[in-house]
């Protein structure tokens, strides 16, 4: 069997296409929505995600500005510039890019972004909606994505056994959350396995759903995953490649090639939920500027 691909680019540009009415709305009402993105030193791959970001952005007509600080600022300047943008009236939403340098601390960080700006959904009024149930808070925008991927691919949560893989902050914890709440693409059984795990592959056997997110690469092998269950691959890993240019490449957190053998429904990495993390941001700016108004 083949598995059936999720195809988050397919799906992030349709997100995309349905946000143009709400711009051009706010549009003819004054309004542009504006994003602010902050990042702080010179992480390879933050450059990268933050360019791809305000690429999607421009493409949408959403005004975005980017304050790049070297690696060796203050907490305190950081804060200071997030009070600016918490005041500017242009900005809708702030995004401060993790990781940030050992330094400062992100949850002072994220918590002194206002809430009402705070499209990645990390400041702990959002994260207490979120537990909470409260639609009216900003969720955080990858596992925001994730569910959207597993609703317009036709897969039902109600009463699925869905093993989250990781307890990160910024997916595997409000992932599991997502998925438990009542609700529309919820109501599902959920299982956090971490490092701390005795039987992972116990778990993920009996799982209808996976969601690989814990940063280890093809960490989730076909032997691991029940025939016909759904795969969700969130990893991002740089691992060694002598084929390549540059000498390494990226692989997710899930053996690709042999699990799309057994699974029913897969996400490719790349191509299945990183486009979506950007069209999750874009619809919480949306949304940020209209609730402006
Ligand atoms: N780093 C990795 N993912 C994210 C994200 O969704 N938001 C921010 N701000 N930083 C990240």
């Amino acid at each position: 069997m083949q598995a059936n691909l999720i195809d988050g680019r397919a799906i992030a540009t349709q997100i995309q296409w349905e946000l143009t009415e709400r711009v051009a709305s706010l549009k003819s009402r004054g309004v542009t929505p504006g994003l602010a993105f902050v990042r702080v030193g010179e992480d390879p791959a933050s450059k990268v995600y933050v360019g791809r970001k305000e690429k999607a952005c421009a493409e949408l007509g959403i005004v975005s500005e980017t304050h790049v600080l070297p690696e060796k600022t203050s907490e305190a300047e950081l804060l200071a510039l997030i009070g600016k943008l918490n005041s500017a009236k242009n900005v809708h939403g702030i995004l401060v890019q993790a990781p940030l340098p050992k330094h400062i601390r992100e949850s002072v960080v994220f918590s002194t972004v206002l809430p009402t700006k705070d499209v990645d959904g990390f400041h702990p009024v959002n994260v207490g909606k979120l537990m909470l149930g409260d639609e009216t808070g900003f969720k955080p925008c990858t596992p925001a994505g994730v569910v959207e991927l597993l609703v317009r691919s036709g897969v039902k949560t109600e009463g699925a056994e869905v093993v989250v893989l990781g307890r990160g902050n910024i997916v595997g914890k409000p992932m599991a959350a997502m998925l438990y709440q009542k609700g529309r693409a919820a109501n599902a059984t959920v299982t956090i396995c971490h490092s701390a795990t005795r039987d992972i592959r116990a778990h993920c056997r009996r799982a209808d759903i996976i969601i690989a997110a814990m940063g280890v690469a093809e960490f989730v092998k076909a032997d691991m995953v029940k025939p016909g269950a759904v795969v969700m691959d969130v990893g991002v890993n740089r691992v060694p490649d002598a084929t390549a240019k540059n000498g390494t490449k990226l692989v997710g957190d899930v053996d690709f090639a042999n699990v799309q053998l057994i699974a029913g429904k897969i996400t490719p990495n790349p191509g299945g939920v990183g486009p979506m993390t950007i069209a999750m941001l874009l619809q919480n700016t949306v949304r940020a500027a209209e609730q402006s108004v």
